[in-house]
């Protein structure tokens, strides 16, 4: 098992990472005998991890609260009906919750244990390859309203991550390689042993081999942790986790959040930030060749030409990178990094949907 940490001062917390079954010494020693507990998870969690994950807690009073799964879930309904079971069980500023789930479960739950009695503990345990590289670390918190996608939430740790990869065996090839466009992200962002993993066990890495999914996950939370620690609230360099979210965002909007997973959505991002970079001289031609075959050698489409610039302009403009009415973009350099920079030429945007 690795430990990492994330966070500063009294919200620094732990980040285990296992590729055997839940940690259960870990998980029972951050929850006080005492407390009541609430799993918040979702319907398409497999019953046997929610049997299981109930039955390793030893506490007395260990409740499970189920919302649908989907995105749709991550809703203002579903964040009232939880606060609701947790009056009714008449929960305290002691007792805690425990994320069990996807993405959106971490995010509605985590929300939830935010603002409940102005915050209670809450743990993280992941069970997608997405929510275990990315949305169980980093604070974010959040629920979905009509005017937009997490636009209700709040900067909140959770008190543990616990990581298995024995969860992603279930996980649908779409779930999965959804999660996979993250860890490429990363792989991107300062992280040349991960860049090198990658390019070293493509073929373990789509077979799901279970030593393989650990390494690329502890370098993907080692990126992570570094720049959420550095910037807790999003004000500089944890802009530069969103290489590919300009353009991966717009695809989702376009296709209407349904066509393209999240992560799918952001390696498309991530080919065109890239092909760019290369307009804007970041990097060389092989450089570029080099990146758009790492992507593919994991499975992932590259290939955005359904797309144009036309249709995604007033979304890309919209986007929430957009400070002071000047679009900034996270591009890639010579040393396969990603940065953030306002100076570029919109031509040489167009002209990446072009070729
Ligand atoms: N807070 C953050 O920093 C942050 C970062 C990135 C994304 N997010 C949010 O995360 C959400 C997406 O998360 P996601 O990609 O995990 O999607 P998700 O939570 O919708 O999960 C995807 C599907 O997988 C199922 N599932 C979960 N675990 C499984 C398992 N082990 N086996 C089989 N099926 C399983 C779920 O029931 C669901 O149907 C979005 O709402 C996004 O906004 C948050």
């Amino acid at each position: 098992m690795v430990e990492l940490y994330a966070g500063k001062g009294a919200s620094r917390y732990k980040i285990c990472i296992t590729n055997d079954a839940l940690p259960k010494n870990q998980l029972n020693k951050c929850i006080d005998r005492k407390a009541k507990v609430l799993i918040v998870t979702d319907s398409g969690v497999p019953k046997t991890y929610i049997k299981n994950l109930k039955q390793a807690i030893r506490n007395s009073s260990v409740h499970i609260h189920e919302i649908k799964n989907g995105e749709k879930a991550k809703s203002f309904k579903n964040y009232q009906q939880i606060l609701k079971k947790l009056i009714d069980l008449k929960f305290s500023r002691t007792d805690l919750i425990v994320a069990f789930g996807g993405g959106v479960v971490g995010d509605i739950a985590g929300f939830s244990a935010s603002t409940f009695l102005r915050g209670i503990d809450y743990i993280q345990i992941p069970t997608t390859l997405l929510s275990q590289v990315d949305s169980s670390v980093g604070g974010k918190t959040a629920i979905n309203v009509p005017q937009g996608k997490n636009l209700v939430g709040a900067f909140y740790n959770p008190k543990l991550v616990l990581i298995s990869t024995a969860y992603l065996k279930t996980l649908s090839e779409k779930e999965y390689k959804s999660g996979l466009g993250e860890v490429i992200k990363y792989a991107f962002i300062d992280n040349k042993k991960l860049r090198i993993l990658i390019e070293k066990n493509s073929q373990k890495i789509i077979q799901r081999d279970n030593k393989i999914l650990k390494d690329i996950i502890v370098e993907s939370i080692k990126t992570k942790s570094k720049i959420v620690t550095k910037d807790e609230k999003e004000s500089g360099i944890r802009a530069i986790l969103n290489f590919g979210h300009t353009f991966g965002h717009a695809i989702e909007a376009k296709t209407g959040y349904k066509k393209l997973s999240h992560g799918a959505a952001i390696t498309l991002g991530m080919v065109i930030a890239s092909k760019i970079s290369f307009f804007e001289g970041h990097i060389k031609d092989y450089q570029l060749e080099n990146i758009i075959n790492l992507i593919a050698s994991i499975g992932l489409d590259t290939d955005y030409s359904s797309y144009k610039y036309s249709e995604l302009k007033k979304y890309i403009m919209n986007d929430k990178k957009i400070a002071d009415g000047k679009l900034n973009l996270v591009m890639i350099d010579e040393n396969y990094k990603a940065f953030k920079t306002e100076k570029f030429n919109l031509n040489n945007v167009k002209k990446a949907f072009k070729v």
